[in-house]
C-alpha cells in the first residue's frame, strides 16, 4: 500500500476523560491530521462537540505537526450565511472544513463555493445514499470530497461496499479532467482491509476513528496492520 496516503485520525470515540492522553498518543504515533466530527442531532441522529472542544484541542496541538480537519455535520438553518456560520470554527485555526452537500440550500452551497481565499480548506462530503455526480461542477472550487463510506452520525460502523465505486468514478473523472484537486478522502469504517481498497480505488485521504483509537494495541501498531 502507498504510504503517501494521509491517514486522518477521528477523535470521536476518544477517551473523553483523558483527552490530553489521547492526543499525546495519536502525536507519538505521528498521525498528520486531526478529524473533528461535529453533530447537531438533526442533520444526524446523534450530538458530539463543538467549538469550545475543537478551540482547545486546536490549541494544544498548534506546535505539534498536526493538522485539523473539521467535519461538520449540522443542517445549516436557510437563513444562515455560511461565513457567520463557520466564523466560531475558522477562529479555531483549522486546517479545513467540510460542509455536507446535503446541508445547505443552493445559495448557501454557493457562497461556499465561491469563498475564495477562505483562509482554510473547502471540503463538500456526501452521504453514502448520494451519488457522487452532483458534485462535479463545482469539483475546481474545492480542496477535498469526503465521501461517506457510513451513514453519519456514529463511530464503528461497517464500511459500505459501494463507496468503492464511487471513489473510482470520482478518480476517474478527476483524470479524465487533468484536475490535480481536489483530494479524494473517505470517512467510516476504514481498517486494515478496507483501508487499501480505497487506496487501490483512489482514494488519497482516509479518515479512521475506532480502528486507531480503540483498541488494545497501539496506534503505531494498528497504522502498521493497515499499510502491510
Ligand atoms: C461518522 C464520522 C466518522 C467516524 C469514523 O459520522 O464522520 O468520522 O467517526 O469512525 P470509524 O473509523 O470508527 O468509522
Ligand atoms: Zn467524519
Amino acid at each position: 500500500m502507498e504510504k503517501d496516503t494521509t491517514i486522518a485520525v477521528s477523535i470521536l470515540t476518544a477517551d473523553f476523560l483523558n483527552l490530553k492522553n489521547e492526543l499525546d498518543r495519536i502525536i507519538a504515533a505521528k498521525i498528520p491530521a486531526l478529524h473533528f466530527d461535529v453533530m447537531d442531532n438533526n442533520f444526524v441522529p446523534n450530538l458530539s462537540f463543538g467549538p469550545k472542544i475543537l478551540a482547545d484541542v486546536s490549541n494544544y496541538l498548534k506546535d505539534k505537526a498536526v493538522m485539523i480537519d473539521c467535519h461538520l455535520m449540522v443542517q445549516l438553518k436557510p437563513k444562515v450565511k455560511v461565513k457567520d456560520f463557520l466564523k466560531p470554527f475558522i477562529i479555531s485555526g483549522v486546517n479545513s472544513i467540510t460542509l455536507h452537500y446535503e446541508a445547505m440550500n443552493k445559495k448557501q452551497l454557493l457562497e461556499f463555493i465561491n469563498w475564495k481565499n477562505a483562509g482554510f480548506k473547502k471540503g463538500l462530503a456526501i452521504k453514502p445514499k448520494t451519488p457522487i455526480k452532483v458534485l462535479f461542477s463545482d469539483l475546481a472550487n474545492l480542496d477535498y470530497v469526503l465521501i461517506m463510506s457510513v451513514e453519519p452520525g456514529f463511530g464503528n460502523q461497517k464500511f459500505i461496499t459501494g463507496s468503492y465505486q464511487k471513489i473510482k468514478t470520482l478518480k476517474q473523472y478527476l483524470v479524465t479532467k487533468n484536475f490535480k484537486a481536489p483530494i479524494i478522502a473517505v470517512d467510516g469504517g476504514i481498517n486494515d482491509s478496507t483501508a487499501a481498497l480505497c487506496i487501490e480505488a483512489g482514494a488519497d485521504y482516509l479518515v479512521s476513528g475506532s480502528y486507531l483509537l480503540n483498541n488494545q494495541t497501539s496506534i503505531t501498531e494498528q497504522l502498521e496492520k493497515m499499510w502491510k
